[in-house]
C-alpha cells in the first residue's frame, strides 16, 4: 500500500484538501493526515465538515469513501511517525497551504507536525507539493515560494483554469486536486484534460 502525507493548514480552499484526501483513499493508499488547529473552523465554515477526533471525524472527512487507510494526527503530536525521516512515504502535500505554514516550511521553523513533516521531506530529498493560497501574494510570500521552488519543492497554488469548461465550484476543486495528483505522479481522471 503506497503511503502519502497530507497536511491541511488554515487557508481558504479547505475543499481542495478534502478532495485530495478522498482521491488518495479511493486509490487504496495509506494517508497520514495532519490538520492544523487553525484550519478546523475554516474547514467547518467552508465545507460544513465539523471535524471531531476519532471515528466521527474520519467519517466526515471520508464522505463515503471506503478504501485506503487513514491515520490522523493533531498538529501537536510531534512524536507521530511522519515527524521522522526514517518513516518512508511517497510524497507529502500541503493543500491548502497558508502563508504562515509556507513561511515556516521555507525557514525550517518546525513548530507543529505539518511543518516538521515538511521539513523532514526537504531534508530527506523527498517529494513535497505545496498549494499556497492567498490573494494577492506579497513579496514575502513570493520570496518564500521562490526559496522553496529552488530547493525542489513543487509550488502548485490553486490557480483556476478555464479550458476544461468548469461550470461548478466542484469542477474547479476537481481540477486543483487532479493537478496536485499529477505532480505526485498519480494517474487520475479527476478533471477534464485538454485534448487539443
Ligand atoms: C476564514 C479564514 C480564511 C483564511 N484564509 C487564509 C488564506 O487563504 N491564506 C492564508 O495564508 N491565511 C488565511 N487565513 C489565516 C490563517 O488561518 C492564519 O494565518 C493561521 O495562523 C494559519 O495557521 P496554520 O498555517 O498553522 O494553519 C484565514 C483565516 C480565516 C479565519
Amino acid at each position: 500500500m503506497k503511503r502519502f502525507i497530507l497536511g491541511i493548514s488554515g487557508a481558504s480552499g479547505q475543499a481542495i484538501g478534502v478532495k485530495l484526501l478522498r482521491e488518495l483513499l479511493e486509490r487504496n493508499f495509506e494517508v497520514h493526515l495532519a490538520i492544523s488547529r487553525q484550519s478546523l473552523p475554516i474547514l467547518e465554515q467552508e465545507t460544513g465538515i465539523k471535524y471531531g477526533s476519532g471515528t466521527q471525524g474520519e467519517k466526515a472527512l471520508r464522505g463515503g469513501v471506503r478504501g485506503g487507510k487513514l491515520f490522523y494526527y493533531d498538529e501537536t503530536e510531534m512524536s507521530a511517525p511522519i515527524a521522522s525521516g526514517s518513516f518512508r512515504t511517497e510524497a507529502m502535500f500541503i493543500a491548502p497551504c497558508s502563508m504562515k505554514t509556507l513561511s515556516a516550511v521555507a525557514n525550517g521553523y518546525a513548530s507543529n507536525l505539518l511543518e516538521r513533516a515538511a521539513d523532514v521531506k526537504i531534508k530527506e530529498g523527498g517529494k513535497l507539493i505545496l498549494s499556497p493560497r492567498e490573494m494577492p501574494f506579497s513579496a514575502i510570500h513570493l520570496e518564500n515560494m521562490l526559496k522553496l521552488a529552488r530547493l525542489g519543492v513543487t509550488i502548485a497554488p490553486p490557480v483556476a483554469a478555464f479550458y476544461h469548461g468548469p461550470r461548478t465550484i466542484e469542477a474547479m476543486v476537481e481540477f486543483f486536486a487532479g493537478k496536485l495528483l499529477d505532480q505526485a505522479g498519480i494517474e487520475n481522471n479527476a478533471f477534464k484534460r485538454w485534448r487539443g
